[in-house]
This record gives C-alpha cells, sequence and structure tokens, in this order.
C-alpha cells in the first residue's frame, strides 16, 4: 500500500464510522505560544479535548503535518524524521476505550490486512496518579489478542501528553507488529527498540489534564486521541526496513542523486538527511515561516543549512534547494495546496537562502581547516577553543552544533562552555553598547523612548495574534519620534489586518494595563510562554515583561510603568525590509 492510499484509507474507514474529517492545522500553533511546532494531531484540538464545543462534532479524523525537533541530530539514522504526517482519531467526550480499540484492532486487520497473530499491544501499568489499565486489556482479549502479546508499562511508556507545559494527557495503549528477524536476547519485547517490535499507532485516553503545578485532574469529558505515523506504517506495510525505501522519499532520492551523480544517496546519512530536511523545509516555508534568527525562523534556517552541508559531501557543489523543494511541491501539492500556491515564493527564498550560505560556507570551511592544520600533532586532546568557535560563529554564521559536527569529523572536541562565555560576553558588550547609545542620543526624552518601547511590545503581540504565531522579531529601533519594528511574515500586511493591529494596540493602552518583570532562567521564561530569541544560552538570568495579559516578552529595555501613559498608537508605515520580513514604523500620539 502507497502512503497515499493509507492516508485515504485511515479517513474513509473513520469517516464510515461517522467521523468529520477535519483539515491538517498550519505547522506553527496558532494559539499555543508555548511550543515552536504543531507535534502531534491533537495538539489544535487542545480546546475541544478540555471540553470546548467543536463545529464538525464529537468525532472527528484528520492527517496533521507535524514537526518535532527533538530529535533533529538523530536524523540521518533510518527512522527519525524532523517532519511527517500524523493520521489521527478522535472521540471529543463521544465513544471511549471499548469502541476505540475495536476501531483500531478492525482497522489494522481489516483494512490493512495486518496478520492478528503479529500484533502486541501495551496498556497502563498504574501508579499514583491513575490505575493499571486493566480495562483496556481485556478489551484488547475480546478483540482476540491473547494475554501473553498483552503487555503493562509505566508512565515512560504508556502515557501520552500534554502537548505543552499543561494541558490535557491520559493512559494509553500502544499497537505493534512483531517483525520477522531475530530477538535481540531474552528481555526483548515491545518496549525494545532493536527493531523487532515496530510502533504502529497510539491509542491515548485524555481524561486528565495536567495543571501548572503538576498535578492530573480529571477532565470533565472522556476523550479518545489516537495517532498513527504515516511514514512508518508504510514502510512496515511495504515490508521494507525504513521509510526512506518507499516512494515517499524515491522521488527526492532520484533528484538528489541526478544532482549529486551519487547512484543511490539513500544508502547515505548524508542523502537521508538532504532529503528529509529539505522536505522538512518546504513544508514550514509552505506555512509561511521564512530562514531567519528566531524561533520557527531559525529552525528552518538550522535545517537548510545542514542540508546544504550534507548535499556538499555528496558532491553537490550547485543550488539545488529550490530544485528538491519543487518535486515536494509536486509530490505534495494537491493534498497540501499552501505548497502549490505559495511554490514561488518558496523556492525564491530558498535560493536566496542557500546563496547567502553557501559563500559564507565556503569562507568558513577555508578558516576551519586552517585551524584544524595548524593544530600541533604531538597535542592529544584536540579541542577548538570556544573563542574560536564563537568566531566561527559570528563570522561565517556557522551553528555551534555545526561547528561540533565539523570538528567531530576530525576527531577534534569543541569547548562549548567556553563558547557560551565568549557569547554571553559578547551579548553583554552588546548590551552596554546599546545602553551607551542609548544614553548618548535619547538622554533627554527617556519616558518617550519608554513608552514607544512598550509599544513595541504591544505591537509585536498583536502581529502574532492578526497575523499568526509565525510573526517573529526580526530589528526594532527607536528614535525620540517614532518606533521601528522588522518582522517575519511572508506578505503585505493588509489595509485591514493593519487596522485590527492598530486596533488592538490601542485596546491594551485604553485598558490601563500593569507592567511588571520577572527574572528567571531562559529555559523558564520559554515554559511560562514569554517569547524569546530562539539561540539566547540556557542557563543565563533574563527578564521577562508582562504586560497585563497581552504579552510576555524577554526584554532588557526600558518600559513605562503602564500602558496608559502611551497614548494613541498609529501605524504610519507598513513595508517591505527584505524578503519575507516586513517594517512597521509607528507613533504615539
Ligand atoms: N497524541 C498521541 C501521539 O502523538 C496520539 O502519539
Amino acid at each position: 500500500m502507497l502512503a497515499k492510499q493509507l492516508r485515504q484509507a485511515y479517513i474513509d474507514f473513520f469517516k464510515r464510522h461517522g467521523h468529520a474529517q477535519i483539515d491538517s492545522a498550519p505547522l506553527v500553533p496558532e494559539n499555543d505560544p508555548t511550543v515552536l511546532f504543531t507535534t502531534a494531531g491533537m495538539h489544535p484540538l487542545v480546546p475541544f479535548l478540555l471540553g470546548a464545543k467543536h463545529p464538525a462534532g464529537t468525532r472527528l479524523v484528520d492527517y496533521q503535518k507535524c514537526v518535532r525537533t527533538g530529535d533533529i541530530d538523530e536524523v540521518g539514522d533510518t527512522t527519525h524524521l524532523t517532519f511527517f504526517e500524523m493520521l489521527g482519531n478522535w472521540s471529543l467526550g463521544d465513544y471511549f476505550k471499548e469502541e476505540a480499540i475495536a476501531m483500531s484492532h478492525e482497522f489494522l486487520t481489516k483494512e490493512l490486512g495486518i496478520d492478528p497473530e503479529l500484533l502486541w499491544v501495551s496498556c497502563f501499568a498504574g501508579d499514583e496518579d491513575a490505575p493499571r489499565d486493566e480495562e483496556a486489556a481485556a478489551i484488547w482479549m475480546k478483540q482476540g489478542i491473547p494475554a501473553e502479546r498483552i503487555v503493562f508499562l509505566g508512565k515512560e511508556h504508556n502515557w501520552w501528553g500534554p502537548a505543552g507545559q499543561t494541558g490535557p494527557c491520559g493512559p494509553d495503549t500502544e499497537m505493534f507488529i512483531e517483525l520477522d528477524k531475530p530477538s535481540c536476547g531474552p528481555d526483548c519485547g515491545v518496549a525494545c527498540n532493536c527493531g523487532k517490535y515496530v510502533e504502529i499507532w497510539n491509542d491515548v485516553f485524555m481524561q486528565y489534564n495536567k495543571t501548572e503545578n503538576g498535578t492530573f485532574e480529571p477532565l470533565a469529558q472522556k476523550n479518545v486521541d489516537t495517532g498513527m505515523g504515516l511514514e512508518r506504517v508504510t514502510a512496515v506495510l511495504q515490508g521494507k526496513a525504513s521509510c526512506f525505501e518507499t516512494e515517499i522519499f524515491s522521488g527526492l532520492l532520484q533528484k538528489l542523486a541526478e544532482i549529486s551523480g551519487v547512484e543511490d544517496p539513500g544508502a547515505t546519512r548524508s542523502g537521508r538527511i538532504v532529503v528529509e530536511h529539505m522536505r522538512a523545509a518546504t513544508f514550514l516555508m509552505g506555512d509561511g515561516v521564512r530562514p531567519a534568527n528566531v524561533d520557527q525562523a531559525y529552525v528552518l534556517r538550522r535545517l537548510i543549512r545542514r542540508a546544504i552541508r550534507e548535499a556538499r559531501k555528496l558532491g553537490v557543489s550547485e543550488p539545488f534547494t529550490p530544485v528538491l523543494a519543487d518535486v515536494v511541491v509536486a509530490e505534495y501539492g494537491d493534498v497540501y495546496t499552501e505548497l502549490a500556491k505559495n511554490r514561488d515564493d518558496i523556492l525564491k527564498s530558498l535560493a536566496d537562502e542557500e546563496a547567502q550560505f553557501a559563500g559564507a560556507l565556503e569562507r568558513g570551511t577555508r578558516e576551519f581547516c586552517k585551524l584544524v592544520d595548524s593544530f600541533p600533532a604531538h597535542v592529544e586532546r584536540k579541542v577548538i577553543s570556544g573563542r574560536k568557535a564563537f568566531y566561527l560563529y559570528e563570522t561565517f554564521g556557522f551553528p555551534l552544533e555545526l561547528t561540533i559536527e565539523m570538528a567531530a569529523e576530525r576527531e577534534f572536541t569543541v569547548d562549548t562552555k567556553g563558547y557560551e562565555k565568549a557569547y554571553a560576553k559578547h551579548q553583554q558588550l552588546s548590551r552596554a553598547g546599546a545602553e551607551q547609545k542609548f544614553k548618548g542620543g535619547l538622554a533627554d526624552s527617556s519616558d518617550t523612548t519608554a513608552a514607544l518601547h512598550t509599544a513595541t511590545h504591544l505591537l509585536h503581540a498583536a502581529l502574532r495574534k492578526i497575523l499568526g504565531g509565525h510573526v517573529g522579531q526580526a530589528g526594532s529601533n527607536i528614535t525620540a519620534d517614532r518606533l521601528r519594528f522588522d518582522f517575519t511574515h511572508p506578505a503585505k500586511v493588509t489595509a485591514e489586518e493593519r487596522s485590527q493591529v492598530q486596533g488592538l494596540v490601542n485596546e491594551a493602552i485604553q485598558r490601563d494595563l500593569p507592567i511588571s518583570f520577572d527574572e528567571m532562567s531562559l529555559e523558564e521564561a520559554r515554559g511560562s510562554g514569554a517569547i524569546a530569541l530562539f539561540d539566547q544560552k540556557y542557563g543565563e538570568k533574563v527578564r521577562v515583561y508582562s504586560i497585563g495579559d497581552v504579552s510576555r516578552e524577554v526584554c532588557g529595555g526600558p518600559h513605562a510603568e503602564r500602558t496608559g501613559a502611551l497614548g494613541a498608537f498609529r501605524i504610519t508605515k507598513e513595508e517591505s525590509s527584505s524578503r519575507g520580513v516586513r517594517r512597521i514604523k509607528a507613533v504615539l500620539e
């Protein structure tokens, strides 16, 4: 069965069982600032799992594009993907364990034709938060799965969620296929990742809400949330060792073979990284993300740059990212129409990013080689100093992880602590520089500047609300009489959006909201939902400024005490700053 057919079979099956099909949500969460990406099908459905009424009813089905970056460094082996599609069905307070398990069993054995003898399942073993799931196990037995193929495991295996810091979660039951290969030893089982048992589906019984203080409260409604990884199950159904051997990647790999002259790039780690990352990057760009240095935009930049570097290893020296992105658009554009719609802009933006990085990469690699070659041969611990690593970052845009990777290839390590120190010192210097400038140029109008700076926070929050979570700060500049704010956004801000944004800022001003700050680590700041620069180092204390319930942002600048002091906010200009970055100028009157 091809991936396309599996996707359709899943949707059709659940539609026949009374489910309404809903659209795949964007990869950048629309209503959850605590995470960068949509990581599961349930993510966009959180409000409905918590009890809000979904307009399409209580039984839903979809295929959802997902990005998980926790695995970014493992991509290149045969199983990890940063981008994947998740097939899912939901009961919002409708059916529960009995029907969910019966439908899962029927779909696997009847629709997909999987031999029931090869199915294993795991259920939650129970702990202080929730009881052992004997109920699920009994239902599986009723479906014909014998007790010896039902395994009970703890929270680390059989509990799912919440997707962010808080929210719906619960015990789950997972389904596995036993492959026809030797087990790795007497302890081998479904929890083992030797590859003998492949997890194919997860039914989560979402009946708890994890609160901010870490407790699990029963939800008013009992939900079912399921997830099946399309790529992985396609490979299993085709008897392939990995999804890189299926048609999902064959078009991309074929194109890469043509470009690189490498006969079978899918057999190489570099080849797999290139096609995987280019697929992920194209999907992110389809949702309006453009490469830059913060948040989602930074992850995108890392994906593209890593793909370019790996392609170099395969001997590719000409620009290629638009060519591969075009393959993705051609293959997925009918199902994910945003790809087809934004094709030209995606290709152009990739070409720009590739040209920019290619130049820096060449110069930086030369510099790196000089550095490594100049190392005295007799020194045993070959370490690249933090200062040097930071120099590569600052001058050539080499992310630390790239330097580490290149160093490892030459059997060098990198002094990451030293890098962090150099980074922090640089920040202090630039902060001091900024403060200096600030004092110099604006000494006699500091209230005005504080007001304009505060308005910048409100503007940033309003833009994210009206245009979407992909909006990130790309630059900010304040003079005595105006603010200027650059932000990532793929299109011109329409007159209507502009007036909505302006309206939101003025509303916050009229509410005369208090402004306060807390000090915390960057990690805590992110956890609390604050907007922050992505590549700042963890551990450092940062200040998080809150403006009522409207904005939370990591910042060091001067702020007004209440929004009421700001006056009327007016956008005077909206224009392009560079590709994918817009610029707004505004005043307080
Ligand atoms: N939300 C569950 C998962 O991602 C189904 O596995």
